[in-house]
């Protein structure tokens, strides 16, 4: 099986780096360099060239805050590069793997959010996300929709930021009304392998289980790391973010369950791993 992964130099993208040391067939992850999706000659070449039985479409336009100034530059890489690599996808026979976010729903159940629940997003990150499935899904009948939530592992995130924060300062403050579920983006890339190999196509909710708010996160962040930085909850409100993020954005892996199962670990447990293994 030869996979391609666009947004090769991102968190996720990285996690298939290190699983192509291992994989049977060949996996081919792309910086923006080397296949930037919003130029179709590009990606036509690449899709010549390597002739991928799979493609997971990681890369996107993910900072979520400079999304509302620069909406266009938002829309143009994670609808109209989303449209590009569906088009190779369909002209290639290749499955397509979309990769998409909680930030689809505007967060206002208060029970986990299944595939069967209506998007509603409410930032411009979250909607260029949506439009990006709803565009693959019209051109691509090979289509796996995975929605995320949370990502850290190799790269810039949350969980680096709170440990560097917490070696620097007295005290952290960390918001207390968003609840959602951190995801370790190795065990996102063991879930999407199970799932390809499979013809049920569709939308899947991939998170680990349980939930959180950043504030019990930044707490169990810490806690692992054996420091002792004091860390306290705020309401999003007392920060000035751009964009609005939902409160609620919980995920339940429910075609997993209803499907092939669903074998997400904890978020502690995975967290403990990724803290435990320093990267
Ligand atoms: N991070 C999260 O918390 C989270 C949550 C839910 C869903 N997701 C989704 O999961 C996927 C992976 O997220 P991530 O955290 O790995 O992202 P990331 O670390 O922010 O990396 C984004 C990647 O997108 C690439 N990219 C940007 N513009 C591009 C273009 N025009 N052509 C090709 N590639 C381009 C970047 O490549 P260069 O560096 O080479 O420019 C980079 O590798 C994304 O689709 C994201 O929307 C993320």
């Amino acid at each position: 099986m030869k996979i391609i992964v666009t947004g090769g130099t991102g968190q996720l993208g990285r996690a298939f780096a290190v699983l192509a040391d291992s994989f049977e067939g060949q996996i081919v992850t792309l910086s923006s360099r080397e296949m930037d999706v919003t130029i179709p000659c590009q990606v036509n070449d690449r899709f010549n060239q390597i002739r991928p039985d799979v493609v997971v479409h990681a890369g996107a336009f993910t900072a979520v805050d400079a999304a509302e100034a620069s909406p266009m530059q938002a829309f143009k890489i994670n609808v109209v590069g989303t449209r590009n690599i569906a088009a190779a996808c369909l002209n290639y026979n290749s499955k397509m793997v979309y990769l998409s976010s909680d930030y689809v729903f505007d967060g206002n159940q208060s029970h986990p959010y299944t595939e069967f629940d209506r998007p509603n997003p409410i930032n411009v990150y979250g909607s260029s996300k949506l439009e990006g499935e709803l565009i693959a899904s019209r051109i691509c009948p090979k289509l796996f929709v995975i929605r995320t939530s949370w990502l850290y592992g190799d790269g810039r995130n949350f969980v680096r930021t709170i440990l560097k924060l917490a070696q620097e300062r007295e005290y952290l403050t960390v918001v207390n009304d968003q609840i959602g579920t951190p995801t370790y983006t190795a065990d996102l890339v063991q879930s999407i392998m199970s799932i390809v190999e499979t013809d049920g196509f569709g939308t899947y909710h991939m998170s680990n289980n349980g939930y959180c708010t950043w504030y019990d996160f930044a707490k169990e962040i810490v806690r692992l790391a054996g420091l002792a930085t004091p860390v306290q909850p705020v309401r999003s409100d007392e920060f000035a973010a751009p964009a609005l993020r939902p409160h609620y954005s919980v995920l339940r892996n429910y075609m997993l369950e209803l499907s092939v199962g669903d074998k997400f670990r904890s978020w502690q447990e995975a967290l403990a791993e990724y803290i435990k293994k320093g990267k």
